[in-house]
C-alpha cells in the first residue's frame, strides 16, 4: 500500500468582486482549497478495468433515465443493484484519489471527501460515523447512489458545510450513509462536482427532486461570483511532490500558463450529462487515433480512457501492447524513446499530451506489479468502440498536464497549459 500524503499550500486570493447586476460583494474571491493525492495501489481492481466499470456505470445511468427502459432491459443490462432508487452514477476507483477535508456540522467534524466531477451528491459516513449537531436537519427522504466501483446508501440531511474559513455553505443537501462499499479505509464520502441533474432519482420518496450541490449553494448564498470551479492538480512520482487545489468562483491564475480555451458543453448524449466535450485525438504529426466526438473530463477517473478502435490504432503507432500483469498499455524502454506527443484538438486549441506524459510513474511501477524496466501508460482502453456517444474519458492524468475550469454559469469547460504540461516527470 502507498499512501502519498501531500501538503498544500492554502492560497487565498484577497479581493473584492461585486456581482454584475447585483449588491452581494464578494469579499476573498477566488477561493482555493488544498488537494491531497491518495494512492492505494493494492486494490482488487486495477487502474483500467476501475476505471472502465466507472465508465459503464455513468452511460448506464443516462440510459436508465431514458423513457421506455423496460424492467426487462434493465435485468439485462445492469449490474446488481442496491433496492430502488440508486442509479448507478459513477464515481472514484478507489485506485487513486484526490480527496478534500470538509467540515460538517457546527462544531463541524472534518471528513476527507473525493473530489469528484462526476457525481454530484455529496454525502460522508463512509468511514468515520457522521455526528448530529445543532445544524444538522434530519430530511424525510433516504438517498442511495450505486458508483461504477462502489455504492452508498443512507438518510438525507441538511447541514452546515465548511470548506474553508470563508467558504461556508449552509443547509447544504448531503448524505449520511448507513450502508457503503468500495471507499477505502480513511474516505469518507464524496464532494460532489458533477452537474446538478446528476442528483435525480437519488432521493426517495422524493424521487424527482433535484439536490443543489455545493457549487449550487455557495453561488445561490452570495460566497462565490459564479457557479465555477476551477481544479489544479499535478503529477507526481513520489511522495514528496506537491499537489492540487481547487478554486470555488473563480480561477487561480498561479496554476497556469496563457490563455484559457473554453468550449461548450457536448451536445451529444450521453456525454452531455457530465462534463462533456468535442475534442479529435492525434499522434505525432500525422497519425489519426480519434477523430472529433464526444466524451467528458472527469477527476474520478484516474487513466485517459479512449474508444477502443483509437486505442488499436495508438498501439499501431505507438508498438504499445497490453501488459496482463497491470492491465496498462506497455512499452520497452526504447519505444518510450521513440514515442510521440499526442495532441488534443479542443475549441480550436491544440493541447500537446508528451510522451512523459503519456507515462506511468516509473518509480511508482512496483506499486502497481509491474517491472522496473518497462514503461507503463497513462493511456487505456474505454471497452467501447467510438461513435457511442461517449468515446473518451481526460482523467486525473489528463487533468494533471492541463489546468481545468468546470463553469457551469456558461455551461461549458476549460483547459490551459501548465508548468507541468510538458514537464518531465517519468
Ligand atoms: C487499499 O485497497 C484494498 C483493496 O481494495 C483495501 O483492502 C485496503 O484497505 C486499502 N487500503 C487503504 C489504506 O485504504
Ligand atoms: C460536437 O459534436 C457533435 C457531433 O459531431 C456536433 O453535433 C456538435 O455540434 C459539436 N459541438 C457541440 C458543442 O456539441
Ligand atoms: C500473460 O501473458 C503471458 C505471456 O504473454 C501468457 O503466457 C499468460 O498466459 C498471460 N496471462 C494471462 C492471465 O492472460
Amino acid at each position: 500500500m502507498l499512501l502519498v500524503n501531500i501538503v498544500y499550500i492554502l492560497l487565498l486570493l484577497p479581493g473584492v468582486i461585486s456581482r454584475h447586476r447585483s449588491t452581494i460583494k464578494i469579499t476573498h474571491s477566488p477561493i482555493t482549497l488544498p488537494i491531497a493525492k491518495r494512492i492505494n495501489a493494492t486494490g482488487i481492481m486495477k487502474f483500467v478495468e476501475a476505471d472502465r466499470a466507472r465508465a459503464r456505470a455513468l452511460v448506464h445511468m443516462v440510459k436508465m433515465r431514458g423513457a421506455g427502459f423496460t424492467v426487462r432491459a434493465r435485468s439485462l443490462t445492469c449490474p446488481p443493484r442496491e433496492p430502488a432508487p440508486a442509479p448507478a452514477i459513477p464515481a472514484t476507483n478507489g485506485l487513486v484519489q484526490y480527496t478534500a477535508s470538509v467540515g460538517v456540522g457546527s462544531p463541524a467534524s472534518q471528513f476527507s471527501l473525493v473530489i469528484d466531477t462526476g457525481s454530484s451528491n455529496t454525502w460522508v459516513g463512509a468511514t468515520k460515523k457522521f455526528v448530529k449537531t445543532s445544524t444538522s436537519v434530519q430530511t424525510s427522504n433516504r438517498v442511495a447512489v450505486t458508483y461504477g466501483s462502489g455504492s452508498f446508501s443512507g438518510t438525507e440531511f441538511t447541514d452546515r458545510v465548511t470548506l474553508s474559513s470563508t467558504l461556508v455553505i449552509n443547509n447544504q443537501g448531503i448524505g449520511v450513509a448507513s450502508a457503503s462499499s468500495g471507499f477505502d479505509e480513511g474516505v469518507d464520502g464524496i464532494l460532489g462536482l458533477g452537474p446538478t441533474d446528476l442528483t435525480l432519482d437519488t432521493l426517495s420518496p422524493a424521487t424527482s427532486t433535484l439536490i443543489p450541490t455545493v457549487i449550487d449553494n455557495l453561488f445561490a448564498q452570495g460566497t462565490i461570483p459564479s457557479r465555477l470551479v476551477a481544479i489544479s492538480f499535478e503529477p507526481t512520482n513520489s511522495e514528496t511532490i506537491t499537489n492540487g487545489e481547487i478554486t470555488f468562483g473563480g480561477i487561480d491564475s498561479s496554476k497556469f500558463t496563457g490563455a484559457i480555451t473554453f468550449v461548450p458543453i457536448t451536445t451529444t448524449s450521453p456525454a452531455n450529462e457530465f462534463w462533456g466535450i468535442n475534442q479529435s485525438v492525434r499522434y505525432g504529426t500525422s497519425t489519426t487515433i480519434l477523430s472529433t466526438t464526444a466524451g467528458i473530463v472527469d477527476t474520478g477517473t484516474v487513466l485517459l480512457l479512449l474508444a477502443t478502435n483509437a486505442i488499436t490504432a495508438y498501439k499501431k503507432a505507438s508498438g504499445a501492447v497490453l501488459d496482463n500483469t497491470t492491465g496498462l498499455l506497455r512499452l520497452t524502454t526504447a519505444q518510450f524513446a521513440a514515442l510521440q506527443s499526442l495532441f488534443f484538438t479542443i475549441g480550436g486549441t491544440t493541447f500537446e499530451l508528451t510522451a512523459n506524459a503519456q507515462a506511468w510513474p516509473r518509480n511508482l511501477n512496483a506499486d502497481i506489479g509491474g517491472t522496473a524496466n518497462n514503461v507503463y501508460l497513462i493511456v487505456g482502453d474505454l471497452g467501447t468502440p467510438s461513435g457511442e456517444g461517449l468515446d473518451f474519458i481526460n482523467g486525473q492524468t489528463f487533468i494533471e498536464r492541463f489546468y481545468t475550469v468546470f463553469d457551469t454559469t456558461n455551461n461549458r469547460v476549460g483547459f490551459a497549459t501548465t508548468p507541468f504540461t510538458t514537464a518531465t516527470t517519468n
